[in-house]
């Protein structure tokens, strides 16, 4: 599947260093802590994060040594917050396989997931780099915020379409903006291109999460790896209800499901959304920044590395898991 795409086989033989990376155990780490980490690494994922830290390394001309660190802790950090989001949400699958939150105690999944945000801190700074350290606290700060904004304001009605935006910015555009830049400033390029690579990332991930929210109504469980329709049964209001108000502000079906979300009101209302005109209208506004996130990419240096970039956010809207 991904191995046959463009970007993923430029960088194969950087992105198997990082997977070893990822898989190395520190001397005196608890056996139990290497298995969890292992178990959901192994699992797979996409691994956009690093790719992107890869190819903008590759595209800036950095030391291919130290872009495999920053691709491995972007990997890690990402790693982290699943874990927590998974233990937060209440999760029970993820990858096509049991959360860690579903078999251990709260405390253990709590502490794991801390494990692996001070992993990827220390990946991080093995780089060597201040700026790429500062950047990547920085982004942490964001997604926490984030994620206590939508919990103390986000499942309360059903928000705005900024809310929204705000929303997904935080909790996934920023870390895939940084993973876009990271290769610009592990390479020291000045300027333009730094800011390119970034407004790259930052489209990309809003459109990354906007694709991901209309899986959540559309995907098939065995393909995506995670639930579907968990956004509405935790209260969540994302783009494809939003559209779906914004036409039919007092559908009963979809109130109900998100005034009192019984497994019976959600199930009908992620039935009516998925078969309606607002998933194509998601994916149009997740195409839109698409667009932006490529035609943001024209002061970076045509050739491979770029035209993966390119094909990176083409797969990102096409994608069915
Ligand atoms: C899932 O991220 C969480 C979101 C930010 C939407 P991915 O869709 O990148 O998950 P994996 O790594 O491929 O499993
Ligand atoms: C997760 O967003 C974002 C972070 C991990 C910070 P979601 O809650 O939509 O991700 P999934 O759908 O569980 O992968
Ligand atoms: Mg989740
Ligand atoms: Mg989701």
């Amino acid at each position: 599947m991904l191995g046959e795409l463009s970007f993923y086989r430029l960088v194969r033989d950087d992105l198997a260093r990082v997977e070893a990376v990822l898989r190395e155990r520190p001397s005196g780490q608890h056996p139990a802590i290497g298995d969890a980490l292992e178990y959901l690494i192994g699992r797979g994922g996409k691994r956009i994060r690093p790719i992107l830290v890869l190819l903008s390394a590759h595209l800036c001309g950095a030391d291919m040594d130290r872009a495999v660190w920053a691709a491995a802790g972007a990997e890690m950090l990402h790693t982290a917050t699943l874990i927590h989001d998974d233990l937060i949400d209440g999760s029970l699958m993820r990858r096509g396989a049991a959360t860690l939150n579903s078999r251990w105690s709260p405390g253990a999944t709590v502490l794991t997931g801390d494990y692996a945000f001070a992993r990827a801190a220390y990946l991080i700074a093995r780089t060597g780099s201040v700026p790429l350290t500062r950047r990547f606290a920085e982004t942490l700060m964001v997604i926490c915020n984030g994620e206590i904004r939508q919990m103390f304001d986000g499942r309360r009605g059903e928000g705005t379409r900024e809310e929204y935006e705000r929303r997904i910015y935080a909790k996934t555009a920023t870390l895939i903006a940084l993973s876009a830049e990271a290769g610009a400033i592990l390479a020291e390029v000045e300027g333009e291109a730094v800011r390119a690579l970034r407004t790259y990332g930052e489209r990309l991930g809003l459109a990354f999460q906007i694709v991901d929210d209309v899986l959540d109504f559309v995907a098939d469980e065995k393909t995506l790896g995670k639930p579907v329709g968990s956004d509405l049964r935790q209260g969540l209001v994302t783009l494809p209800t939003l559209l779906f108000l914004e036409r039919h502000p007092d559908h009963p079906t979809v109130r109900r499901a998100i005034e009192s979300p019984s497994p019976e009101a959600v199930d009908a209302a992620v039935r009516l959304i998925a078969g309606s005109s607002a998933i194509d209208a998601a994916l149009d506004e997740a195409r839109r920044y698409i667009d932006q996130a490529v035609a943001a990419l024209t002061p970076c240096p045509d050739g491979p590395y770029r035209a993966a970039l390119e094909d990176l956010a083409r797969f990102v809207v096409d994608r069915r898991f």
